[in-house]
């Protein structure tokens, strides 16, 4: 069942009726202003960290669920309404939400009143900006009563949701005209507040939450609204919030328009006040002059929209499949964005106080977005690299606002190092500028310690040689990609977080297939980046480590019809026949072939075959099988979860690709693609009421066959998989693939897809790629013709501008 449909020509999801299975949300924001909206309006924004600087508050696991947002409550002659439905829910006569790129519009009818609010982040101005719409469809005239309505966090997320001896008494606002400032602790150590304001007159204002809305009353029932009377009161400690009361007149068919500003604003330390206990408001006046009238709220939804229309021309497909051509010019790319700018911060599943940025994570991520902000991923990677460790090893995560190391989570997930060859390779790729390999970057943030990237690279490619177990293969350390994998945390006691917890004194011996698979599918590139350097010595001797590990691999790592996991802490198989749970993991089959190991052997195929016959369900391939069904004290995390969920059997999206990936290495585009289109939402856009997360973004996890709800997908947004599909479906299966000298073309597709055209700017040059398959094949290219002329190798940009005609044959 649907709850909506996609326009793509307006690039939109749009939404049709409120009670989607979950909320169904977007983001707003594109630099340091952020806000989470979903398809009623519930969500919360903030600046920057979703946990040192939340500007409005949200409540997690609430009941109902989503409840809290920025509000707009309409009392129309004693008839209270809200436009997105929650949190009132009167009926509503019509609905609309569309999720655009960087904006929402919810739009809602009630007798006789249309009222429509858009929500945007703009470009270059730290607020969120909602021009509420009022229109009369009646037939007589109305006077109409709107009231905003926006709670305030105390800023630092956690400290407002734990420490309430403290809170209740610190809440500080100042109201003037119709501006409210949020300035909770601004009078001591912090120089930032906030300003919701609106351009227009108003009849009244509330800032303290327990007199607008009575203290037992929830947000769907606000004294204020109900008895249509602001109580202008201003807050003093409790909980602080901004409403505005307006009062419109409207003939029939006449609209009204206002704009909602929600602004942060910081001020120099040595100027934070125009008098005693009076806030300099120039930040806030700054923001409020951009949005006074229509036409400025209309310039900057267009600087929006030519913001998005830009980034997203960088990559495109045309082909038959819609479907196909909405996820890779759309939705894909922009959740590859919503990850670059969250990593795993905030979304409806993580809470914005949890999580710093991963380093693994972070690199992934840039495989989704380097070829749109390659800028903005070089300095990503130097971030990254300056929290590694000088003996390569690398902080799990780092944090946000310091870019430190997180002592917390600490080291040792042994897969990590690699992660950033990965990325600074594909950095390389699309821009072709190697100086950053050149870059001195300090080692754990301390500028007296520094080197250049390329010697970052050589620490992490040697620190899997230098770690290496008892059969040759890499120490897992903590965990590999698969987090839950803990193999010397052995924990017995309730609460002991399995990410940080090893209590497993003696001998390191657990080592990891997927490293091994891992390091050798990177070798590659470390190889050539050290050629490119002019170091063939050192590309020498990484060629020799490479081919050890492939010769281990295939030695200690193959289990007769599939790769193994692991050998566990005594040295025990893990993810093998002769394993009663847990015979089989997806990582390694995807990892070892993409690296090409077992491909000439006959290995590869087999493994993937095992995949299909193993680990494959209607909605995807799980993780492993047969999931475990107890506690194993030698595996830790992974086996705490209920069978079918998360990495217990779970569909974990992210390495759905890898088998997509390894499926074009042996050249199955039929299964390659059907892979694909399993996990992808759009797909799935008909089963949305078993599905229930959003059907335009990927989720991290989808109920394995072993769950109950098996289909039911959680923690959407913010997940690898943006990155790792769109890698896949642009450069593998579509093939159009950045390397070091140009654009390599070598589809690998269903042999039902006999046209396509890819227009993919590289390196500042435009290609139009025509592929045409009449031939229908899976893989294989017979010619490539280049503006007329016939090209052998690689397509290479000018750099002038140009825009090449380039046609395809395969066959
Ligand atoms: C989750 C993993 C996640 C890890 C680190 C675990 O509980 O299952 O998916 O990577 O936590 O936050
Ligand atoms: C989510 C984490 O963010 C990611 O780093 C990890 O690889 C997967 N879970 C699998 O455990």
């Amino acid at each position: 069942m649907k709850y909506g449909y996609f326009d793509d020509r307006a690039k939109e999801y749009v939404i049709t009726r409120p009670d989607t299975p979950y909320p169904w949300i977007n983001y707003l924001g594109s630099e340091d202003f952020f806000s989470l909206i979903s398809n009623s309006g519930g969500g919360y924004c903030f600046y920057r960290d979703a946990r040192m600087l939340r500007i409005t508050r949200y409540r997690y696991n609430n009941v109902p669920t989503d409840g809290g947002g920025r509000y707009f409550y309409i009392n129309d002659g004693g008839d209270v309404w809200c436009p997105g439905w929650m949190p009132v829910k009167a009926k509503l006569d019509s609905y609309e939400c569309r999720h655009g790129l960087g904006y929402t519009v919810i739009t809602g009818e009630r007798g006789g009143l249309k009222c429509s609010d858009t929500a945007m982040v703009p470009v270059g101005t730290p607020c969120e900006a909602h021009r509420v719409v009022l229109e009369n469809v009646s037939g007589s005239a109305k006077d109409v009563d709107l009231y905003s309505f926006v709670e305030f966090c105390l800023w630092n997320a956690l400290d407002d949701q734990t420490n309430f001896q403290r809170n209740y008494s610190i809440g500080e606002v100042e109201v003037i005209g119709s501006a409210i400032y949020h300035k909770t602790e601004y009078r001591e150590r912090r120089n930032h507040y906030a300003v919701f304001s609106v351009n227009a007159d108003i009849a009244g204002f509330d800032t303290d939450r327990e007199t607008f809305m009575g203290l037992y009353n929830g947000f769907d029932s606000p004294d204020a609204v109900y008895e249509n009377r602001s109580r202008n009161k201003i807050a003093s400690g409790w909980a602080p919030i901004g409403s505005h009361h307006i009062k419109a007149h409207l003939e029939p068919g006449e609209r009204k328009s206002y704009i909602f500003v929600l602004g942060y604003c910081e001020n120099p330390k040595d100027d934070k006040w125009e008098a005693q206990d009076v806030i300099n408001k120039r930040p806030a006046e700054a923001i409020l002059s951009k949005f006074r009238t229509d036409e400025q709220f209309e310039s900057e939804m267009e600087k929006l929209k030519a913001y998005w229309e830009k980034l997203l021309s960088t990559y495109s497909v045309e082909s038959a499949d819609e479907k196909l051509d909405r996820m890779v010019n759309i939705w894909n790319q922009y959740q590859c964005m919503v990850t670059f700018n969250m990593s795993r911060s905030a979304s409806y599943f993580e809470s914005g106080i949890g999580r710093g940025m991963g380093f693994r994570d972070s690199s992934q991520d840039l495989l989704g977005f380097v070829h749109l902000i390659p800028e903005r991923a070089r300095e990503r990677l130097v971030d990254i690299a300056s929290t590694q460790m000088a003996d390569g090893s690398a902080y799990h995560q780092y944090q946000p606002l310091t870019k430190k190391g997180n002592t917390d989570v600490g080291s040792g997930f042994n897969d990590d190092p690699l992660w950033l060859i990965f990325g600074v390779a594909a950095y390389v790729k699309e821009t072709g500028d190697l100086s950053i390999l050149d870059e001195q970057v300090p080692f754990d943030n301390d500028e007296s310690n520094t080197a250049t990237m390329m010697e970052h690279l050589k620490r992490s490619f040697d620190h899997v040689p230098n770690n290496l177990g008892p059969h040759g293969l890499p120490l897992i350390g903590h965990a590999d990609w698969n987090d839950c994998l803990n193999l010397n945390c052995f924990s017995d006691t309730p609460g002991q977080s399995f990410q940080t917890a090893s209590n497993r004194e003696s001998g390191d011996v657990a080592e990891s297939v997927f490293i091994a698979g891992m390091f050798v599918a990177v070798a590659p590139d470390y190889i050539e980046l050290c050629r490119r350097c002019g170091n063939t010595a050192e590309a020498e001797r990484a060629k020799t480590e490479a081919d050890k590990m492939y010769d281990s691999v295939l030695k200690y790592g193959w289990d007769g019809a599939w790769f193994l996991r692991a050998y566990d802490a005594f040295g025990e198989k893990i993810g093998s026949d002769e394993c009663d749970e847990g015979k089989i993991f997806i990582e390694p089959q995807g990892f070892c072939v993409m690296a090409g190991i077992g491909v000439k052997e006959g290995l590869a195929k087999r493994a993937l075959d095992s995949v299909k016959e193993k680990l494959d369900t209607k909605y995807g391939i799980v993780l492993n099988q047969p999931a475990y069904t107890r506690y194993h004290l030698e595996l830790g995390e992974i086996s705490s979860y209920p069978p079918g969920y998360k990495e217990n059997a779970g569909i974990f999206c992210h390495n759905n690709p890898w088998i997509s990936i390894a499926e074009t290495v042996i050249g199955r585009g039929n299964r390659a693609f059907e892979v694909y289109r399993k996990t992808c939402p759009a797909y799935l856009e008909d089963i949305s009421e078993i599905h229930r997360t959003e059907p335009y973004v990927y989720s991290q996890m989808i109920a394995g066959r072993d769950a109950v709800n098996h289909g039911e997908a959680k923690n959407s947004w913010l997940t690898g998989t943006a990155a790792w599909t769109f890698w896949n479906v642009s450069r593998y299966i579509l093939g159009v693939m950045p390397d070091y000298d140009g654009l390599k073309i070598d589809p690998c597709i269903p042999d039902t897809l006999t046209a396509f055209t890819v227009t993919r700017r590289f390196r500042g040059d435009t290609f139009v790629i025509e592929v045409d398959n009449r031939a229908h094949a899976e893989k294989g290219v017979k010619s490539i013709v280049c503006d007329g002329s016939p090209v052998d190798g690689v397509l290479r940009s000018s750099g002038t501008g140009a825009i090449h005609s380039v046609k395809v044959i395969m066959g």
